[in-house]
C-alpha cells in the first residue's frame, strides 16, 4: 500500500468537511447534487450556495434547503470561497460548480472571469463544454469536468469525470465525495472518453427507455392493459440488472442460462439477431459519440 492510500485509510474526516460549494445556475442538475448532499449529509446547507437569475427560483431554493441564494453569480463565486481555516490551519476545499445549459455557459464564464480564486476548483456538468475552453475564458486552470446522466435526479445516476493536471489530489477527492450525491461516479482518462461516456451512460436511458416503451407496448399488442405490462417490464428490466450486477457473470452467460433448447428465450433471440438489434445499438451509441464530440468543436467556437 503507498504511503498516500495508508493516510487516506487513516484519515477518517470526509473530504468535504468544512468545504464550501457555489452552484451556477440552480436548475434540475444542480438541486439534484444539492438535495443529494444534504440528504446524505456529506455537507451542512451552510456550505451550499447559489446563483439563479430568477427570484422565485432563488427563494424556492431557499425555502427548501435554506442555502444561501444570490442573484450575481460571481457573488456566489465569491462567498463560495471559505475564509474560516480549519482547526488543523488547513484551507477547507470549495468547489465552484458550473451547471447553466451550454448556451449560457459563454455569457457565465465572462462574469466568473477573475472571480475564482486560485484555491478554488471549478467543476463543471455543462454537457459538451471542453475544460480548456473554460480554463482559457476563465483564466483558472484547475478544472473538473462531469458528464451525470438523467438518473442523478433520483441519486442513481452513473457519471463520468476527469481533471485537469492542475486539480490537486485532495481536490480530487472533494469532487469524488461530491458526485456521490448523485450515485457512481467514475474518474476517465480523458476529455474523449467524456464524448464515450456522453453516448455510453449520459445517452444511455434513452436507450433503456425506448426498450421499456418498445417491450410494454409489445405486451399491449398480445392483449395486457398499459398498467400490467409497464410493471411487468419495469420489474423484469430493474431485477435483470440487479441479477448481473450481483452475480457478476457476462451477459452472455446470463443470456445462455435462460435459453433453454427449443425454448421461448431462443425462438426471441432468433428474431432480434435478424432484425439486427446489436447492430443498430452500437450504430446508435457511435452516433451519439460523433454528435457529443461536433458538439464539443461548436462550444469551443462559442457558437
Ligand atoms: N438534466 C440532466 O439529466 C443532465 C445530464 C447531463 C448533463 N447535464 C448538463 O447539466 C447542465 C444543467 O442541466 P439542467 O438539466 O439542470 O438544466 P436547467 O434545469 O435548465 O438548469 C440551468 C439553470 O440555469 C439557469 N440560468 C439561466 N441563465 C442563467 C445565468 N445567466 N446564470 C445563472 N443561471 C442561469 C436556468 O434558469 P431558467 O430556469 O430561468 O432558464 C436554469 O434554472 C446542462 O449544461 C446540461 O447539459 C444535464
Amino acid at each position: 500500500m503507498s504511503e498516500t492510500e495508508a493516510g487516506k485509510q487513516n484519515d477518517n474526516r470526509s473530504p468535504l468537511e468544512g468545504a464550501k460549494l457555489a452552484f451556477i445556475g440552480c436548475g434540475v442538475m444542480a438541486e439534484a447534487i444539492i438535495a443529494g448532499l444534504l440528504r446524505k449529509q456529506l455537507v451542512a446547507a451552510g456550505q451550499i450556495v447559489g446563483s439563479h437569475p430568477r427570484a422565485e427560483r432563488r427563494e424556492e431554493l431557499y425555502t427548501k434547503y435554506a442555502v444561501r441564494m444570490f442573484e450575481s453569480n460571481r457573488e456566489a463565486a465569491l462567498a463560495g470561497y471559505p475564509t474560516q481555516l480549519s482547526t488543523e490551519a488547513r484551507r477547507p476545499g470549495s468547489l465552484v460548480i458550473l451547471a447553466v445549459k451550454p448556451q449560457r455557459l459563454s455569457t457565465v464564464l465572462q462574469e466568473l472571469k477573475g472571480a475564482i480564486h486560485p484555491d478554488q476548483l471549478v467543476v463543471s456538468i455543462v454537457a459538451g463544454a471542453r475544460a480548456d475552453t473554460i480554463a482559457g475564458e476563465l483564466l483558472h486552470p484547475a478544472i473538473v469536468r462531469t458528464m451525470p446522466n438523467t438518473p442523478a435526479q433520483i441519486g442513481q445516476g452513473m457519471t463520468a469525470w476527469t481533471a485537469t493536471a492542475a486539480v490537486s489530489e485532495s481536490q480530487q477527492l472533494e469532487v469524488c465525495a461530491m458526485l456521490e450525491a448523485l450515485g457512481k461516479a467514475i474518474r476517465v482518462e480523458n476529455e474523449r472518453q467524456i464524448d464515450m461516456a456522453t453516448a455510453l451512460s449520459a445517452t444511455g436511458p434513452t436507450y433503456i427507455f425506448m426498450v421499456m416503451e418498445a417491450l410494454v407496448d409489445a405486451g399491449v399488442h398480445m392483449g395486457f392493459s398499459r398498467h400490467v405490462a409497464q410493471e411487468l417490464v419495469l420489474q423484469t428490466m430493474l431485477g435483470s440488472v440487479m441479477f448481473a450486477q450481483e452475480s457478476h457473470k457476462h451477459p452472455a452467460e446470463l443470456r445462455n442460462m435462460v435459453t433453454s433448447p427449443g425454448g421461448t428465450s431462443a425462438e426471441a433471440i432468433y428474431q432480434m439477431e435478424k432484425g439486427t438489434l446489436r447492430t443498430v445499438l452500437s450504430k446508435a451509441v457511435w452516433a451519439a459519440y460523433q454528435r457529443a464530440e461536433a458538439l464539443g468543436e461548436k462550444l469551443k467556437d462559442g457558437k
